[in-house]
């Protein structure tokens, strides 16, 4: 037994798989980009702007994040208050692009991570996690799509919400921050050498987790 490692870029379907494969092993399932958020949502809340960064290692250490489980749910929170609600946005993923390339702000959040994962099996999903956060993971997924198939998920997602948006325009986004996190100073988003590769872009939600716990089961 072991964690799992589940890396990739925006939108390849991380969370809901990750989610997927820990319920079904009865891992924990934590999601690190959630923290990078909440880091995020503090910055924009401080007033800084994603061109003005020189104040985010100062600001970071001002930012208290935990997480918990609360009825089989991730919540995180940022100095006391719970910020699931106010994550999910475009304005603090893009952000949270700009502000994880910080080393300061990973160095922070890595402990956390790390010591998540030192208590119980986890199955934990973001852009460094087989590279960095858990380079003994039991098994490496590097989970990518295309960007036009990722782009089309989003809008999908967002349209269902009510929330109106050009595909064109999610798509450029998505472009971009692939752009951000490969190319960062600080580890930056890529396969890990052990990792296996999943292109999720002609599959179903199912059949991918399905193919991850085989994997599981064959390591
Ligand atoms: O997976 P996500 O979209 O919620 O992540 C938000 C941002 O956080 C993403 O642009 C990159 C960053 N991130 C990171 O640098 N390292 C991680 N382990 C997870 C997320």
């Amino acid at each position: 037994m072991g964690n799992i490692a589940i890396d990739g870029p925006a939108g390849a379907g991380k969370s809901t798989i990750a989610k997927m494969v820990a319920k079904e092993l009865g891992f924990i399932y934590v999601d690190t980009g959630a923290m990078y958020r909440a880091m995020a949502l503090f910055m924009i809340k401080s007033g800084i702007s994603t061109d003005k960064t020189e104040e985010i290692s100062a600001t970071c250490k001002d930012a208290d994040i935990t997480i918990k489980y609360e009825n089989g749910e991730q919540v995180v929170y940022l100095n006391g208050e719970n910020v699931n609600g106010q994550i999910r946005t475009e304005e603090v993923g893009n952000m949270a692009s700009v502000s994880s390339a910080n080393p300061d702000v990973r160095k922070k959040l890595v402990e956390l991570q790390q010591k998540l994962a030192k208590t119980t099996d986890v199955v934990m999903d973001g852009r460094d996690i087989g590279t960095v956060v858990l380079p003994d993971a039991a098994l490496k997924v590097y989970l990518t799509a295309s960007s036009k198939v990722r782009a089309e998920r989003r809008f999908k997602e967002l349209t269902a919400k009510g929330v109106e948006c050009d595909i064109d325009v999610i798509e450029k986004d998505i472009i971009d921050r692939d752009y951000r996190d490969m190319h960062r100073e600080f580890s930056p988003l890529k396969q890990a050498d052990d990792a296996i590769l999943v292109d999720s872009s002609d599959m179903t939600i199912d059949e991918v987790a399905k193919k991850i716990i085989e994997l599981y089961k064959t390591v």
